[in-house]
């Protein structure tokens, strides 16, 4: 990738990430790292930790974190190159705008793949299922043509023998269309119907490709040197107009929510993928309109996520509105069922984001009860604390007290108390659920004590589960020798931020090879064992029926072998107490 990379590490090198982040907040030494009160929320306990080692920050309170950039980013609100800018000039290094032809190429090839993808939607016979598909969502061909929409076929190199003579393996990897496995690169679209993700220019940047069955259903472009899902906003480029014109957004979820309201006539419509909305996606809307209405299915709508970009948004200095769309609904399938006037009118009756947000108290509570109340009281604390307007604060006093009905002063006083223990509506802890195989091996990588290789030659990134590919993916790209700092680049806000917590979370281990060993039994070998076991029984039963009894006794013999096989790899990983299998 060009870009101005090598640049940036050289920022890196040079500046104290500890003497950066002092400037904000006050540091002290603990151990071998910083500790502080982080800046992000409201914290009591000085959750916020900063290595300067490792050239990363982490808040053990709310989950923000990163390294120098995304801290400068986040506190001063601005973009990566003015973040670059202003670092640069501090560490004495001119940033020189490389990469500018790369960046043509790879935008070149992206147009020819959105073009390759499309002609199998519309011709190839392998694609008959995705038309099918399509059409049965009420996508004819005017729209697979409008919205650039394609399909990948099931094979694993497809893309890859047609683009890597004129491209080459890295370019491909390089735009997130190759992925590298165990054995080698392979597609990392197949047999998905794809929708292409423009730039505010409208070129194509990205893809997000959807399955008929199998998981995950949406798989997504990674961080590329055109794309990074936290600063873009899926159909900004159709939506401009009328979002200017507007002066208002509807922000849904999905790539199909945007693609159904386009068509319905409604158009300043954009999607987060997703519903983690970040702050470079509302930097991006609050260039265009002053309103934000979230039209998310109810339940992202009330979840912490959803809670989170509210946050962002009015902090952003935007008006955030929520749409109240019926149970079970997404603006897709609203649409689909009672039609654009139906949808449109509840779209413009949606609410203030505080006011949704105490209507939800009040569906999530039984607000009858002296138990109903407290947690209410409790859950809406910090929601109230990380509001910074006064009046609108106010409001929500004034509000919550007639719906506990509890005194105006009492309320008050209570939901600006310090937090302790229970804050249900604080970024979900993912990465703080007990660690599993994912965490130890990915800490392990992450602080360097483990070798990627070693990892590699066992898993591929498919065997991670969804939320942690794009850090598999970019540690296969910096594992020679191992770079954080520039692993750090390559990776999204929401996956900097798993990868800060990875890598500074105050953990040891007493054995970090057996550790390694032992998260890689349960990751790769149990499940192959388990897969194949499974496969062995259904082949003895069928050989019994057919009365093939000399096949079915080998076949049973070899699953007793593959049995004793699992019992010697787990008591392996369990010296002592053996006989547990617990993956
Ligand atoms: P949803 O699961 O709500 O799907 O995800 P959807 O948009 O309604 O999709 P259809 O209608 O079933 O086709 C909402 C959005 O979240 C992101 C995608 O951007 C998706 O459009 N997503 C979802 C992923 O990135 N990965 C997933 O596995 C699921
Ligand atoms: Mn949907």
């Amino acid at each position: 990738m060009g870009d101005n990379r090598a640049d940036v590490q050289t920022i890196k090198e040079r500046i104290d990430i500890v003497s950066v982040i002092s400037r904000y907040l006050s540091l002290t030494k603990s151990g071998a790292n910083y500790k502080g009160h982080c800046p992000f929320h409201k914290d009591d306990t000085p959750s916020f930790t900063v290595s300067s080692e490792k050239g990363l920050w982490h808040c053990f309170g709310c989950g923000e974190g990163g390294d120098v950039f995304a801290f400068l980013m986040k506190i001063e609100r601005i973009s990566f190159p003015e973040a670059a800018e202003r670092l640069a000039a501090e560490a004495g290094v001119s940033l020189k705008r490389r990469g500018d032809g790369e960046r043509e190429r790879l935008r070149t090839l992206s147009a020819e793949v959105v073009a390759y993808f499309s002609e199998n939607l519309t011709n190839a016979a392998a694609g008959k299922k995705a038309r099918e598909y399509l059409i049965h969502r009420g996508y004819g061909e005017e729209t697979w043509e409008r919205f650039g929409l394609g399909y990948a076929l099931p094979e694993w190199d497809d893309l890859k023998r047609s683009f890597s003579k004129r491209y080459g393996l890295k370019t491909l990897t390089d735009l997130g269309l190759l992925v590298k496995g165990k054995r080698g690169v392979y597609d990392r679209f197949r047999d998905r119907v794809l929708f292409p993700i423009f730039d505010l220019s409208g070129r194509p940047i990205a893809f997000g490709g959807r399955a008929f069955q199998e998981e995950p259903k949406y798989l997504n472009s990674p961080k590329t040197v055109l794309f990074d899902k936290g600063r873009h906003l899926y159909g900004l480029s159709w939506a401009r107009e009328a979002l200017t014109a507007k002066h208002s957004a509807i922000l849904v979820e999905g790539y199909t929510d945007v693609l159904s309201l386009h068509l319905a006539g409604i158009t300043h419509v954009v999607g987060s993928m997703g519903t983690a909305l970040t702050q470079g996606q509302a930097n991006l809307l609050s260039r265009f309109v002053s309103e934000v209405v979230i039209a998310y299915d109810r339940d992202a709508a009330g979840g912490t996520a959803s809670l989170r970009g509210m946050r962002i948004l009015r902090n952003s200095g935007l008006d955030v509105r929520v749409a109240r769309l019926p149970e079970g609904d997404d603006p897709d399938s609203l649409l689909r069922r009672d039609g654009p006037e139906r949808t449109l009118e509840i779209l413009e009756a949606a609410v203030p984001f505080h006011l949704s947000y105490i209507e939800s108290l009040k569906e999530r509570y039984n607000l009858s009860t002296l138990a109903g109340k407290e947690r209410a009281l409790a859950e809406a604390r910090p929601f109230y604390q990380g509001i910074s307007s006064l009046p609108l604060k106010e409001e929500i006093v004034g509000l919550l007290a007639e719906l506990l009905d509890l005194p105006l002063e009492g309320v008050r006083e209570d939901l600006g108390k310090r937090q302790q223990r229970w804050r249900p509506t604080e970024e979900p802890r993912e990465m703080e659920h007990s660690w599993g195989k994912e965490e130890v091996i990915l800490s392990l990588l992450l602080r360097g004590e483990a070798d990627f290789r070693e990892v590699a030659a066992l898993a591929s990134p498919e065997d991670f589960s969804q939320h942690y590919r794009p850090i598999v993916e970019a540690l296969a790209t910096v594992n020679d020798p191992f770079n954080l700092s520039l692993l750090m680049q390559r990776l999204d806000e929401e996956s900097a931020r798993q990868a800060s917590y990875l890598a500074l979370a105050p953990v040891r281990f007493n054995d970090t090879g057996k550790a390694l060993q032992d998260a890689l039994i349960k990751l790769v070998k149990l499940p192959a064992i388990d897969r194949k076991l499974v496969r062995l029984r259904e082949e003895t039963k069928r050989c019994a029926q057919e009365g093939n009894r000399d096949r079915a006794d080998e076949l049973q013999r070899t699953y007793s072998a593959l049995v004793a096989e699992r019992t010697a790899l787990v008591a392996q990983k369990h010296p002592r107490r053996g006989r547990d299998d617990k993956g």
